[in-house]
């Protein structure tokens, strides 16, 4: 008696024609991955090991760190890829686990309106930040906002 073993990466809806976004979200996890290495350890080294360290962390630190078009840069670009990056991964632990249509639907959905969301207020973060918001202490502000205090 032979048994046969079905091929156990048979994707869930087998590549036709067109552009092939399996394999250019398989590059993306592979592409983003480097740069989120470099990305993320710069971030926590500059944040928590030069000058005063994780100490020197507060507003005026942020702040004064926003004001700066490089870091500006690379916290978006930090932002978009590691959330795209965790998105994708996720959409495909969602298709390895959820066998019914509707399940899958439902999780890729909220993915989805997660993604667009976190993208949309992290962006705005980054970009409409108020590094001297008016009527703060002067001791809670970077040395720039000229508030005698
Ligand atoms: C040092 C930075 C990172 C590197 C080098 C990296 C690398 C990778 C690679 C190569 C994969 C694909 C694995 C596969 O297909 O079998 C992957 C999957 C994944 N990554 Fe990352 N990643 C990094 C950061 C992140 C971050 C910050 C998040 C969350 C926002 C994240 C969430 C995920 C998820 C959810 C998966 C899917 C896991 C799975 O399929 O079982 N990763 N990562």
């Amino acid at each position: 008696m032979s048994v046969t073993i079905e091929v156990p990466n048979t994707p869930v809806r087998p590549h036709k024609r067109g552009v092939n976004w399996e394999k250019w979200g398989w590059i993306y996890m592979r592409v983003s991955g480097i740069a989120l290495i470099v990305l993320i350890f710069g971030h926590l080294f500059v944040n928590l090991m030069v000058g005063d360290g994780v100490k020197a962390i507060d507003f005026a630190f942020v702040a004064g760190k926003l004001t700066n078009p490089f870091w500006i840069v690379w916290d978006t670009a930090m932002l978009w890829l590691a959330l795209i990056h965790g998105a994708n991964g996720m959409r495909t632990i969602v298709n390895d686990y959820a066998t019914r249509e509707r399940t899958r639907m439902i999780l890729h959905g909220a993915l989805v309106v997660s993604t667009v969301a976190l993208l949309i207020l992290g962006t705005l973060t980054i970009y409409a930040f108020d590094p001297c918001p008016a009527g703060s202490p002067a001791e809670h502000l970077p040395s720039f906002c000229g508030v005698a205090g």
